[in-house]
């Protein structure tokens, strides 16, 4: 990753809002890294982009696979006066993001899938790991964003669930940078938006998106897994799922497909 190249695909808000670029070729995780940046104080919103991480964090404790010039890892760091719970809002916020920056060139429609992943049909395209750190000051959220980019075949089959990639879905394979840019520049025009009106405005075109919505779901919670119908989400970014009990808000967890979706998806 270039940085100068980067800094020439940030629109002009993003490059006034971003007080510091960090750009590493190898590093342990881009959100660890956040973490002791805002550790040692900070004073504004930092990126950190790596080309490859050795420990990269991904979502339920799990690690997320990050071989060199395989996939986009970034982090932004950013000051918010938030509670934990409009954190699950943001999320959903930062998968939208992703998708508004990268549709526009691609042949297939991407989907969402609660909270959020963005997939094409059942493959996961990009994960988002959100963290929050407090300093004296403030809350700083942590963006964590990985994009698959350009993975072989042989990486492909090392990842414990179907993937696809960029290079896979675009006609040209823009630039690692152009990527880069064009989500950084999406998240922080929505993050803006989340700030003034919180998710409520998300909602409408994050239902459109969603992948499992109207779908017959299973939601699994640590031991618990509860099936139910998707009814999408509600204003705050909790998922409603129509159960034999009725509709019930769900703040966390995992989405599976039903066994009757899965048969459905692999007749097509
Ligand atoms: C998921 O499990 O779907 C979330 C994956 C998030 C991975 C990204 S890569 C950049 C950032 N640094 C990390 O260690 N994790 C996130």
């Amino acid at each position: 990753m270039e940085k100068r190249q980067l800094t020439e695909f940030l629109a002009p808000a993003p490059l006034k809002a971003i007080s510091e670029i960090h750009v590493f070729s190898q590093i342990d995780s881009t959100n660890a890294q956040a973490a002791r940046l805002v550790e040692n104080g900070l004073q504004g919103a930092q990126l950190i982009v790596a080309d490859c991480q050795s420990a990269g964090r991904g979502r339920r404790g799990r690690s997320w696979f990050s071989p060199s010039a395989s996939g986009l890892y970034l982090s932004l760091v950013y000051p918010f006066s938030i509670t934990t719970d409009a954190l699950q809002g943001l999320s959903l916020v930062t998968a939208l993001s992703i998708r508004s920056a990268i549709q526009n060139l691609a042949n297939e429609n991407l989907q969402l899938k609660w909270p959020n992943d963005l997939l094409v049909g059942n493959k996961k395209l990009s994960g988002v790991l959100l963290e929050l750190c407090n300093d004296d000051k403030r809350t700083w959220v942590i963006f964590g964003i990985g994009v698959n980019y350009k993975l072989s075949e042989e990486q492909k089959l090392a990842i414990d669930r179907p993937v696809i990639d960029i290079q896979g879905i675009l006609t040209e394979t823009p630039s690692i940078e152009w990527l880069a840019g064009n989500i950084v520049n999406c998240l922080l025009e929505n993050i803006d938006i989340f700030t003034n009106s919180g998710f409520a405005t998300f909602r409408t075109i994050w239902n459109r998106y969603d992948r499992y919505y109207g779908k017959d779901i299973v939601v699994q919670n640590g031991t618990s897994a509860r099936p139910g119908r998707s009814l999408g989400v509600d204003e705050s970014g909790s998922l409603l799922l129509l159960t034999s009990e009725g509709v019930q808000k769900i703040s966390g967890g995992e989405i599976f497909p039903s066994l009757r979706e899965k048969s459905e998806v692999s007749k097509q």
